[in-house]
């Protein structure tokens, strides 16, 4: 089994401390290792496991190549995106890769930003998933709903058991990704969806197949990328042109929303997608008035707030529900309530350039 880590995002909600140079999965958000060092450490036990291709940005390839060394994880691949294709492009090229290094492997897709608590919940969940993944089912990981948030897809259990497939794993009914926040509400008072986890697990060979069938364009552009790529002793860097001339699509739209051949398996794992200050705050250990902080921060009357101190001290007094990032260029103070406003921020500094 090979761990296909997704680090090509840009994680622009964890503004300040998240920027181009250094986006969030790369940072020490949760303890002294990067989002990305946990997601591999968090693997170590299971059965099976093959060194990491980590897939991401050819801007962060030294970063990533030293963040790998620290953990000495055997010889990772690093494949290096000239420009982000989104995740669909991005697993195909890994997939590509993994049957040429010889055999046809499970891929256990992972990005690079994601909370788990309870990890042998998760080594579990992966270990339920394998026999349907080597039979050829794309399996998801579903998190059972606390709210109908609208940057999640939803999965459908199908209802009569698939009795090919083991008792755990069930056939997917449906897949919605990222719906409108009305439907995403109906979703979860039925009590019958759940959240997909964004991780997967399938056969190299299972994942192309699918998306020969559903997004073929992607396929070519992706052989290309590859075939013309240049190889030297650390990395694979795609080809430029052929790459970016790659249709951009997730793999939640271009495959799981329409493949029949998908199936999920429940995970109770406290998982938490770490995408803004708000769920930062919600999966860090607190004090007995609720606060979590980073660095040198010293609070007055507060509760229930996220503070985090990189460069100099910050002291926060009478404040509750507060978001307080200070960094060496840039500082944010916002409510917890306003904190999707962070990116409204990031697109003003962008338009400015
Ligand atoms: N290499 C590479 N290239 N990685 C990418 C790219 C890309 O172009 N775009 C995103 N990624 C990485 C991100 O860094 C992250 O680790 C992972 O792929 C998922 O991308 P997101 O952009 O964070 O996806 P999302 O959160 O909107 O949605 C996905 O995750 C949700 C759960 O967190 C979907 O799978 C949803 O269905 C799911 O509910
Ligand atoms: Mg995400």
């Amino acid at each position: 089994m090979i761990p296909v880590i997704l680090s090509g995002g840009s994680g622009t909600r964890l503004w300040p401390l998240s920027r181009a140079k250094k986006p969030k999965q790369f940072l020490p958000l949760l303890n002294d290792k990067s989002m990305l060092q946990n997601t591999i450490l968090r693997l170590k036990g299971l059965a099976g496991l093959q060194p990491p291709m980590v897939i991401c940005n050819e801007d962060h390839r030294f970063m990533v190549a030293e963040q790998l060394r620290e953990l000495s994880t055997g010889q990772p691949t690093i494949m290096l995106e000239p420009v982000g294709r989104n995740t669909a492009p991005a697993i195909a090229v890994a997939a590509m890769q993994a049957i040429a290094d010889g055999d046809d492997p499970l891929l256990l897709v992972l990005a690079a930003d994601h909370a788990i608590k309870d990890i042998p919940a998760f080594h579990r969940a992966v270990e339920l998933a394998a026999p349907a993944a080597r039979q050829g089912k794309l399996v998801t990981f579903g998190i059972v709903p606390t709210s109908a948030h609208t940057g999640y897809g939803y999965i459908r259990r199908a209802d009569i058991a698939d009795s090919a497939l083991p008792t755990e794993v069930a056939a997917v009914a449906k897949f919605c990704e990222k719906p409108d926040l009305a439907t995403a509400k109906q979703f979860v008072d039925s009590g019958e969806y759940f959240w997909n986890s964004g991780m997967f697990l399938f056969k190299a060979s299972s994942f192309i197949a699918e998306l020969k069938q559903f997004a073929p364009a992607i396929i070519r552009a992706a052989e290309l990328a590859l075939t013309n790529a240049a190889r030297d002793l650390d990395f694979i860097r795609l080809d430029k042109a052929a790459f970016s001339a790659c249709p951009s699509d997730s793999i939640d739209y271009a495959v799981m929303e329409k493949s029949a051949n998908t199936a999920m398996v429940a995970l109770d794992a406290g998982w938490s997608d770490v995408g803004s200050w708000d769920a930062l705050w919600e999966v860090m250990a607190k004090d007995e008035q609720g606060n979590a902080c980073r660095g040198d921060v010293l609070l007055e009357q507060c509760k229930n707030s996220y503070v985090n101190a990189e460069e100099r001290l910050v002291a926060v007094i009478g404040l509750d529900d507060v978001v307080v990032v200070e960094t060496k260029d840039a500082v944010l103070v916002a409510s917890k309530t306003h904190i999707q406003g962070v990116k409204n921020i990031v697109a003003k500094l962008q338009s400015y350039g």
